[in-house]
């Protein structure tokens, strides 16, 4: 299993300078350099430039445009991990390992990538599958038209049981509506629940609220190291636990650890 801490993946589009170096100030647990769709057409060949300059306090990753060499090649210079797009089948991994020795993180975001998503978690150098909220739903057909509203349990659920059936983390894409954390919090704690190691972001605005979701807090420390203390079945704070607790509190210690330095 990777251990790269991943509870929030701050989107910067490589277009825009300002970002980019505001980007280098933010505690992000990894910094997702956008050269795809948050990039505009006539701007591809100057956000590539662009690379050079990016940085990030932990994680920096670049997402590059499908098919791309140039893109993958610009990424290899300052990346510590690049994010493929679109992916619908091992052979789409397969060509950019070609070109890149650096991890990758794949996003399944159309219906011929989930039913492939399985195959596609086997191969190497893939460290994390992403969940995208809203090319998958264009692809499914919802008639949604915000990015994150309409996102399929189903799809969720698929891409994080084949991510943890081959020891990658699951990533959850973004939440697009802007000034609502409410909205914000209730998708991150779904992707919670259905396994998520951790979200997208859009904004500086929504890091603290995905490193809140998705950070165990001190009381569920505490209690998952009571009850790696016990043995067997007995009772503790009225619950029955037993050695699949233990599992659980294993778990919860596992995502606690690491995330000592950022809020
Ligand atoms: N990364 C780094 N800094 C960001 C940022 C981001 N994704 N989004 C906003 N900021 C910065 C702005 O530069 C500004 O800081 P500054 O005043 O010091 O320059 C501050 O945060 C406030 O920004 P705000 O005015 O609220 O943002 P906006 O309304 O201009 O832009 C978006 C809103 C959605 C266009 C912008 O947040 C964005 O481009 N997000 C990423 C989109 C993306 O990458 N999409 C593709 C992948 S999903
Ligand atoms: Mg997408």
């Amino acid at each position: 299993m990777a251990t790269r801490p991943r509870r929030s993946c701050l989107a910067v589009p490589a277009s825009n300078e300002r970002m980019l170096a505001k980007a280098a100030t933010l505690p992000a647990d990894e910094i997702v350099v956008d050269l795809e769709d948050g990039v505009a057409h006539a701007d591809k060949e100057r956000a590539r430039a662009n690379l050079p300059v990016a940085r990030a306090q932990r994680t920096l990753a670049v997402r590059v445009n499908k098919g791309s060499a140039a893109d993958i090649a610009a990424a290899n210079a300052v990346a510590d991990v690049i994010v493929l797009p679109k992916v619908e089948s091992p052979d789409d991994v397969a060509a950019a390992r070609r070109l890149t020795h650096l991890p990758l993180e794949v996003q399944i975001e159309t219906t011929l990538g989930l039913v492939n998503v399985e195959a596609i978690a086997q191969e190497q150098q893939v460290e994390a599958l992403l969940f995208g909220p809203g090319d998958f739903a264009a692809s499914l057909g919802v008639p949604v038209l915000t990015i994150g509203s309409g996102a399929s349990e189903y799809a969720m659920a698929r891409v994080a049981v084949a991510a943890k059936a081959f020891g990658l983390q699951a990533i959850d894409g973004p939440y697009a509506a802007l000034d609502d954390e409410a909205g914000l919090r209730t998708s991150a704690e779904r992707a919670l629940a259905l396994g998520y190691d951790g979200k997208w972001a859009i904004h500086p605005s929504q890091l603290e609220t995905l490193h809140d979701v998705f950070t165990p807090n001190e009381a569920e420390i505490e209690r998952a190291r009571r009850i790696l203390a016990t043995d067997g079945a007995v009772r503790l704070d009225g619950d029955m636990v037993d050695e699949a607790t233990k599992k659980l509190a294993e778990g919860v210690l596992a995502r606690a650890a690491g995330h000592d330095d950022v809020g």
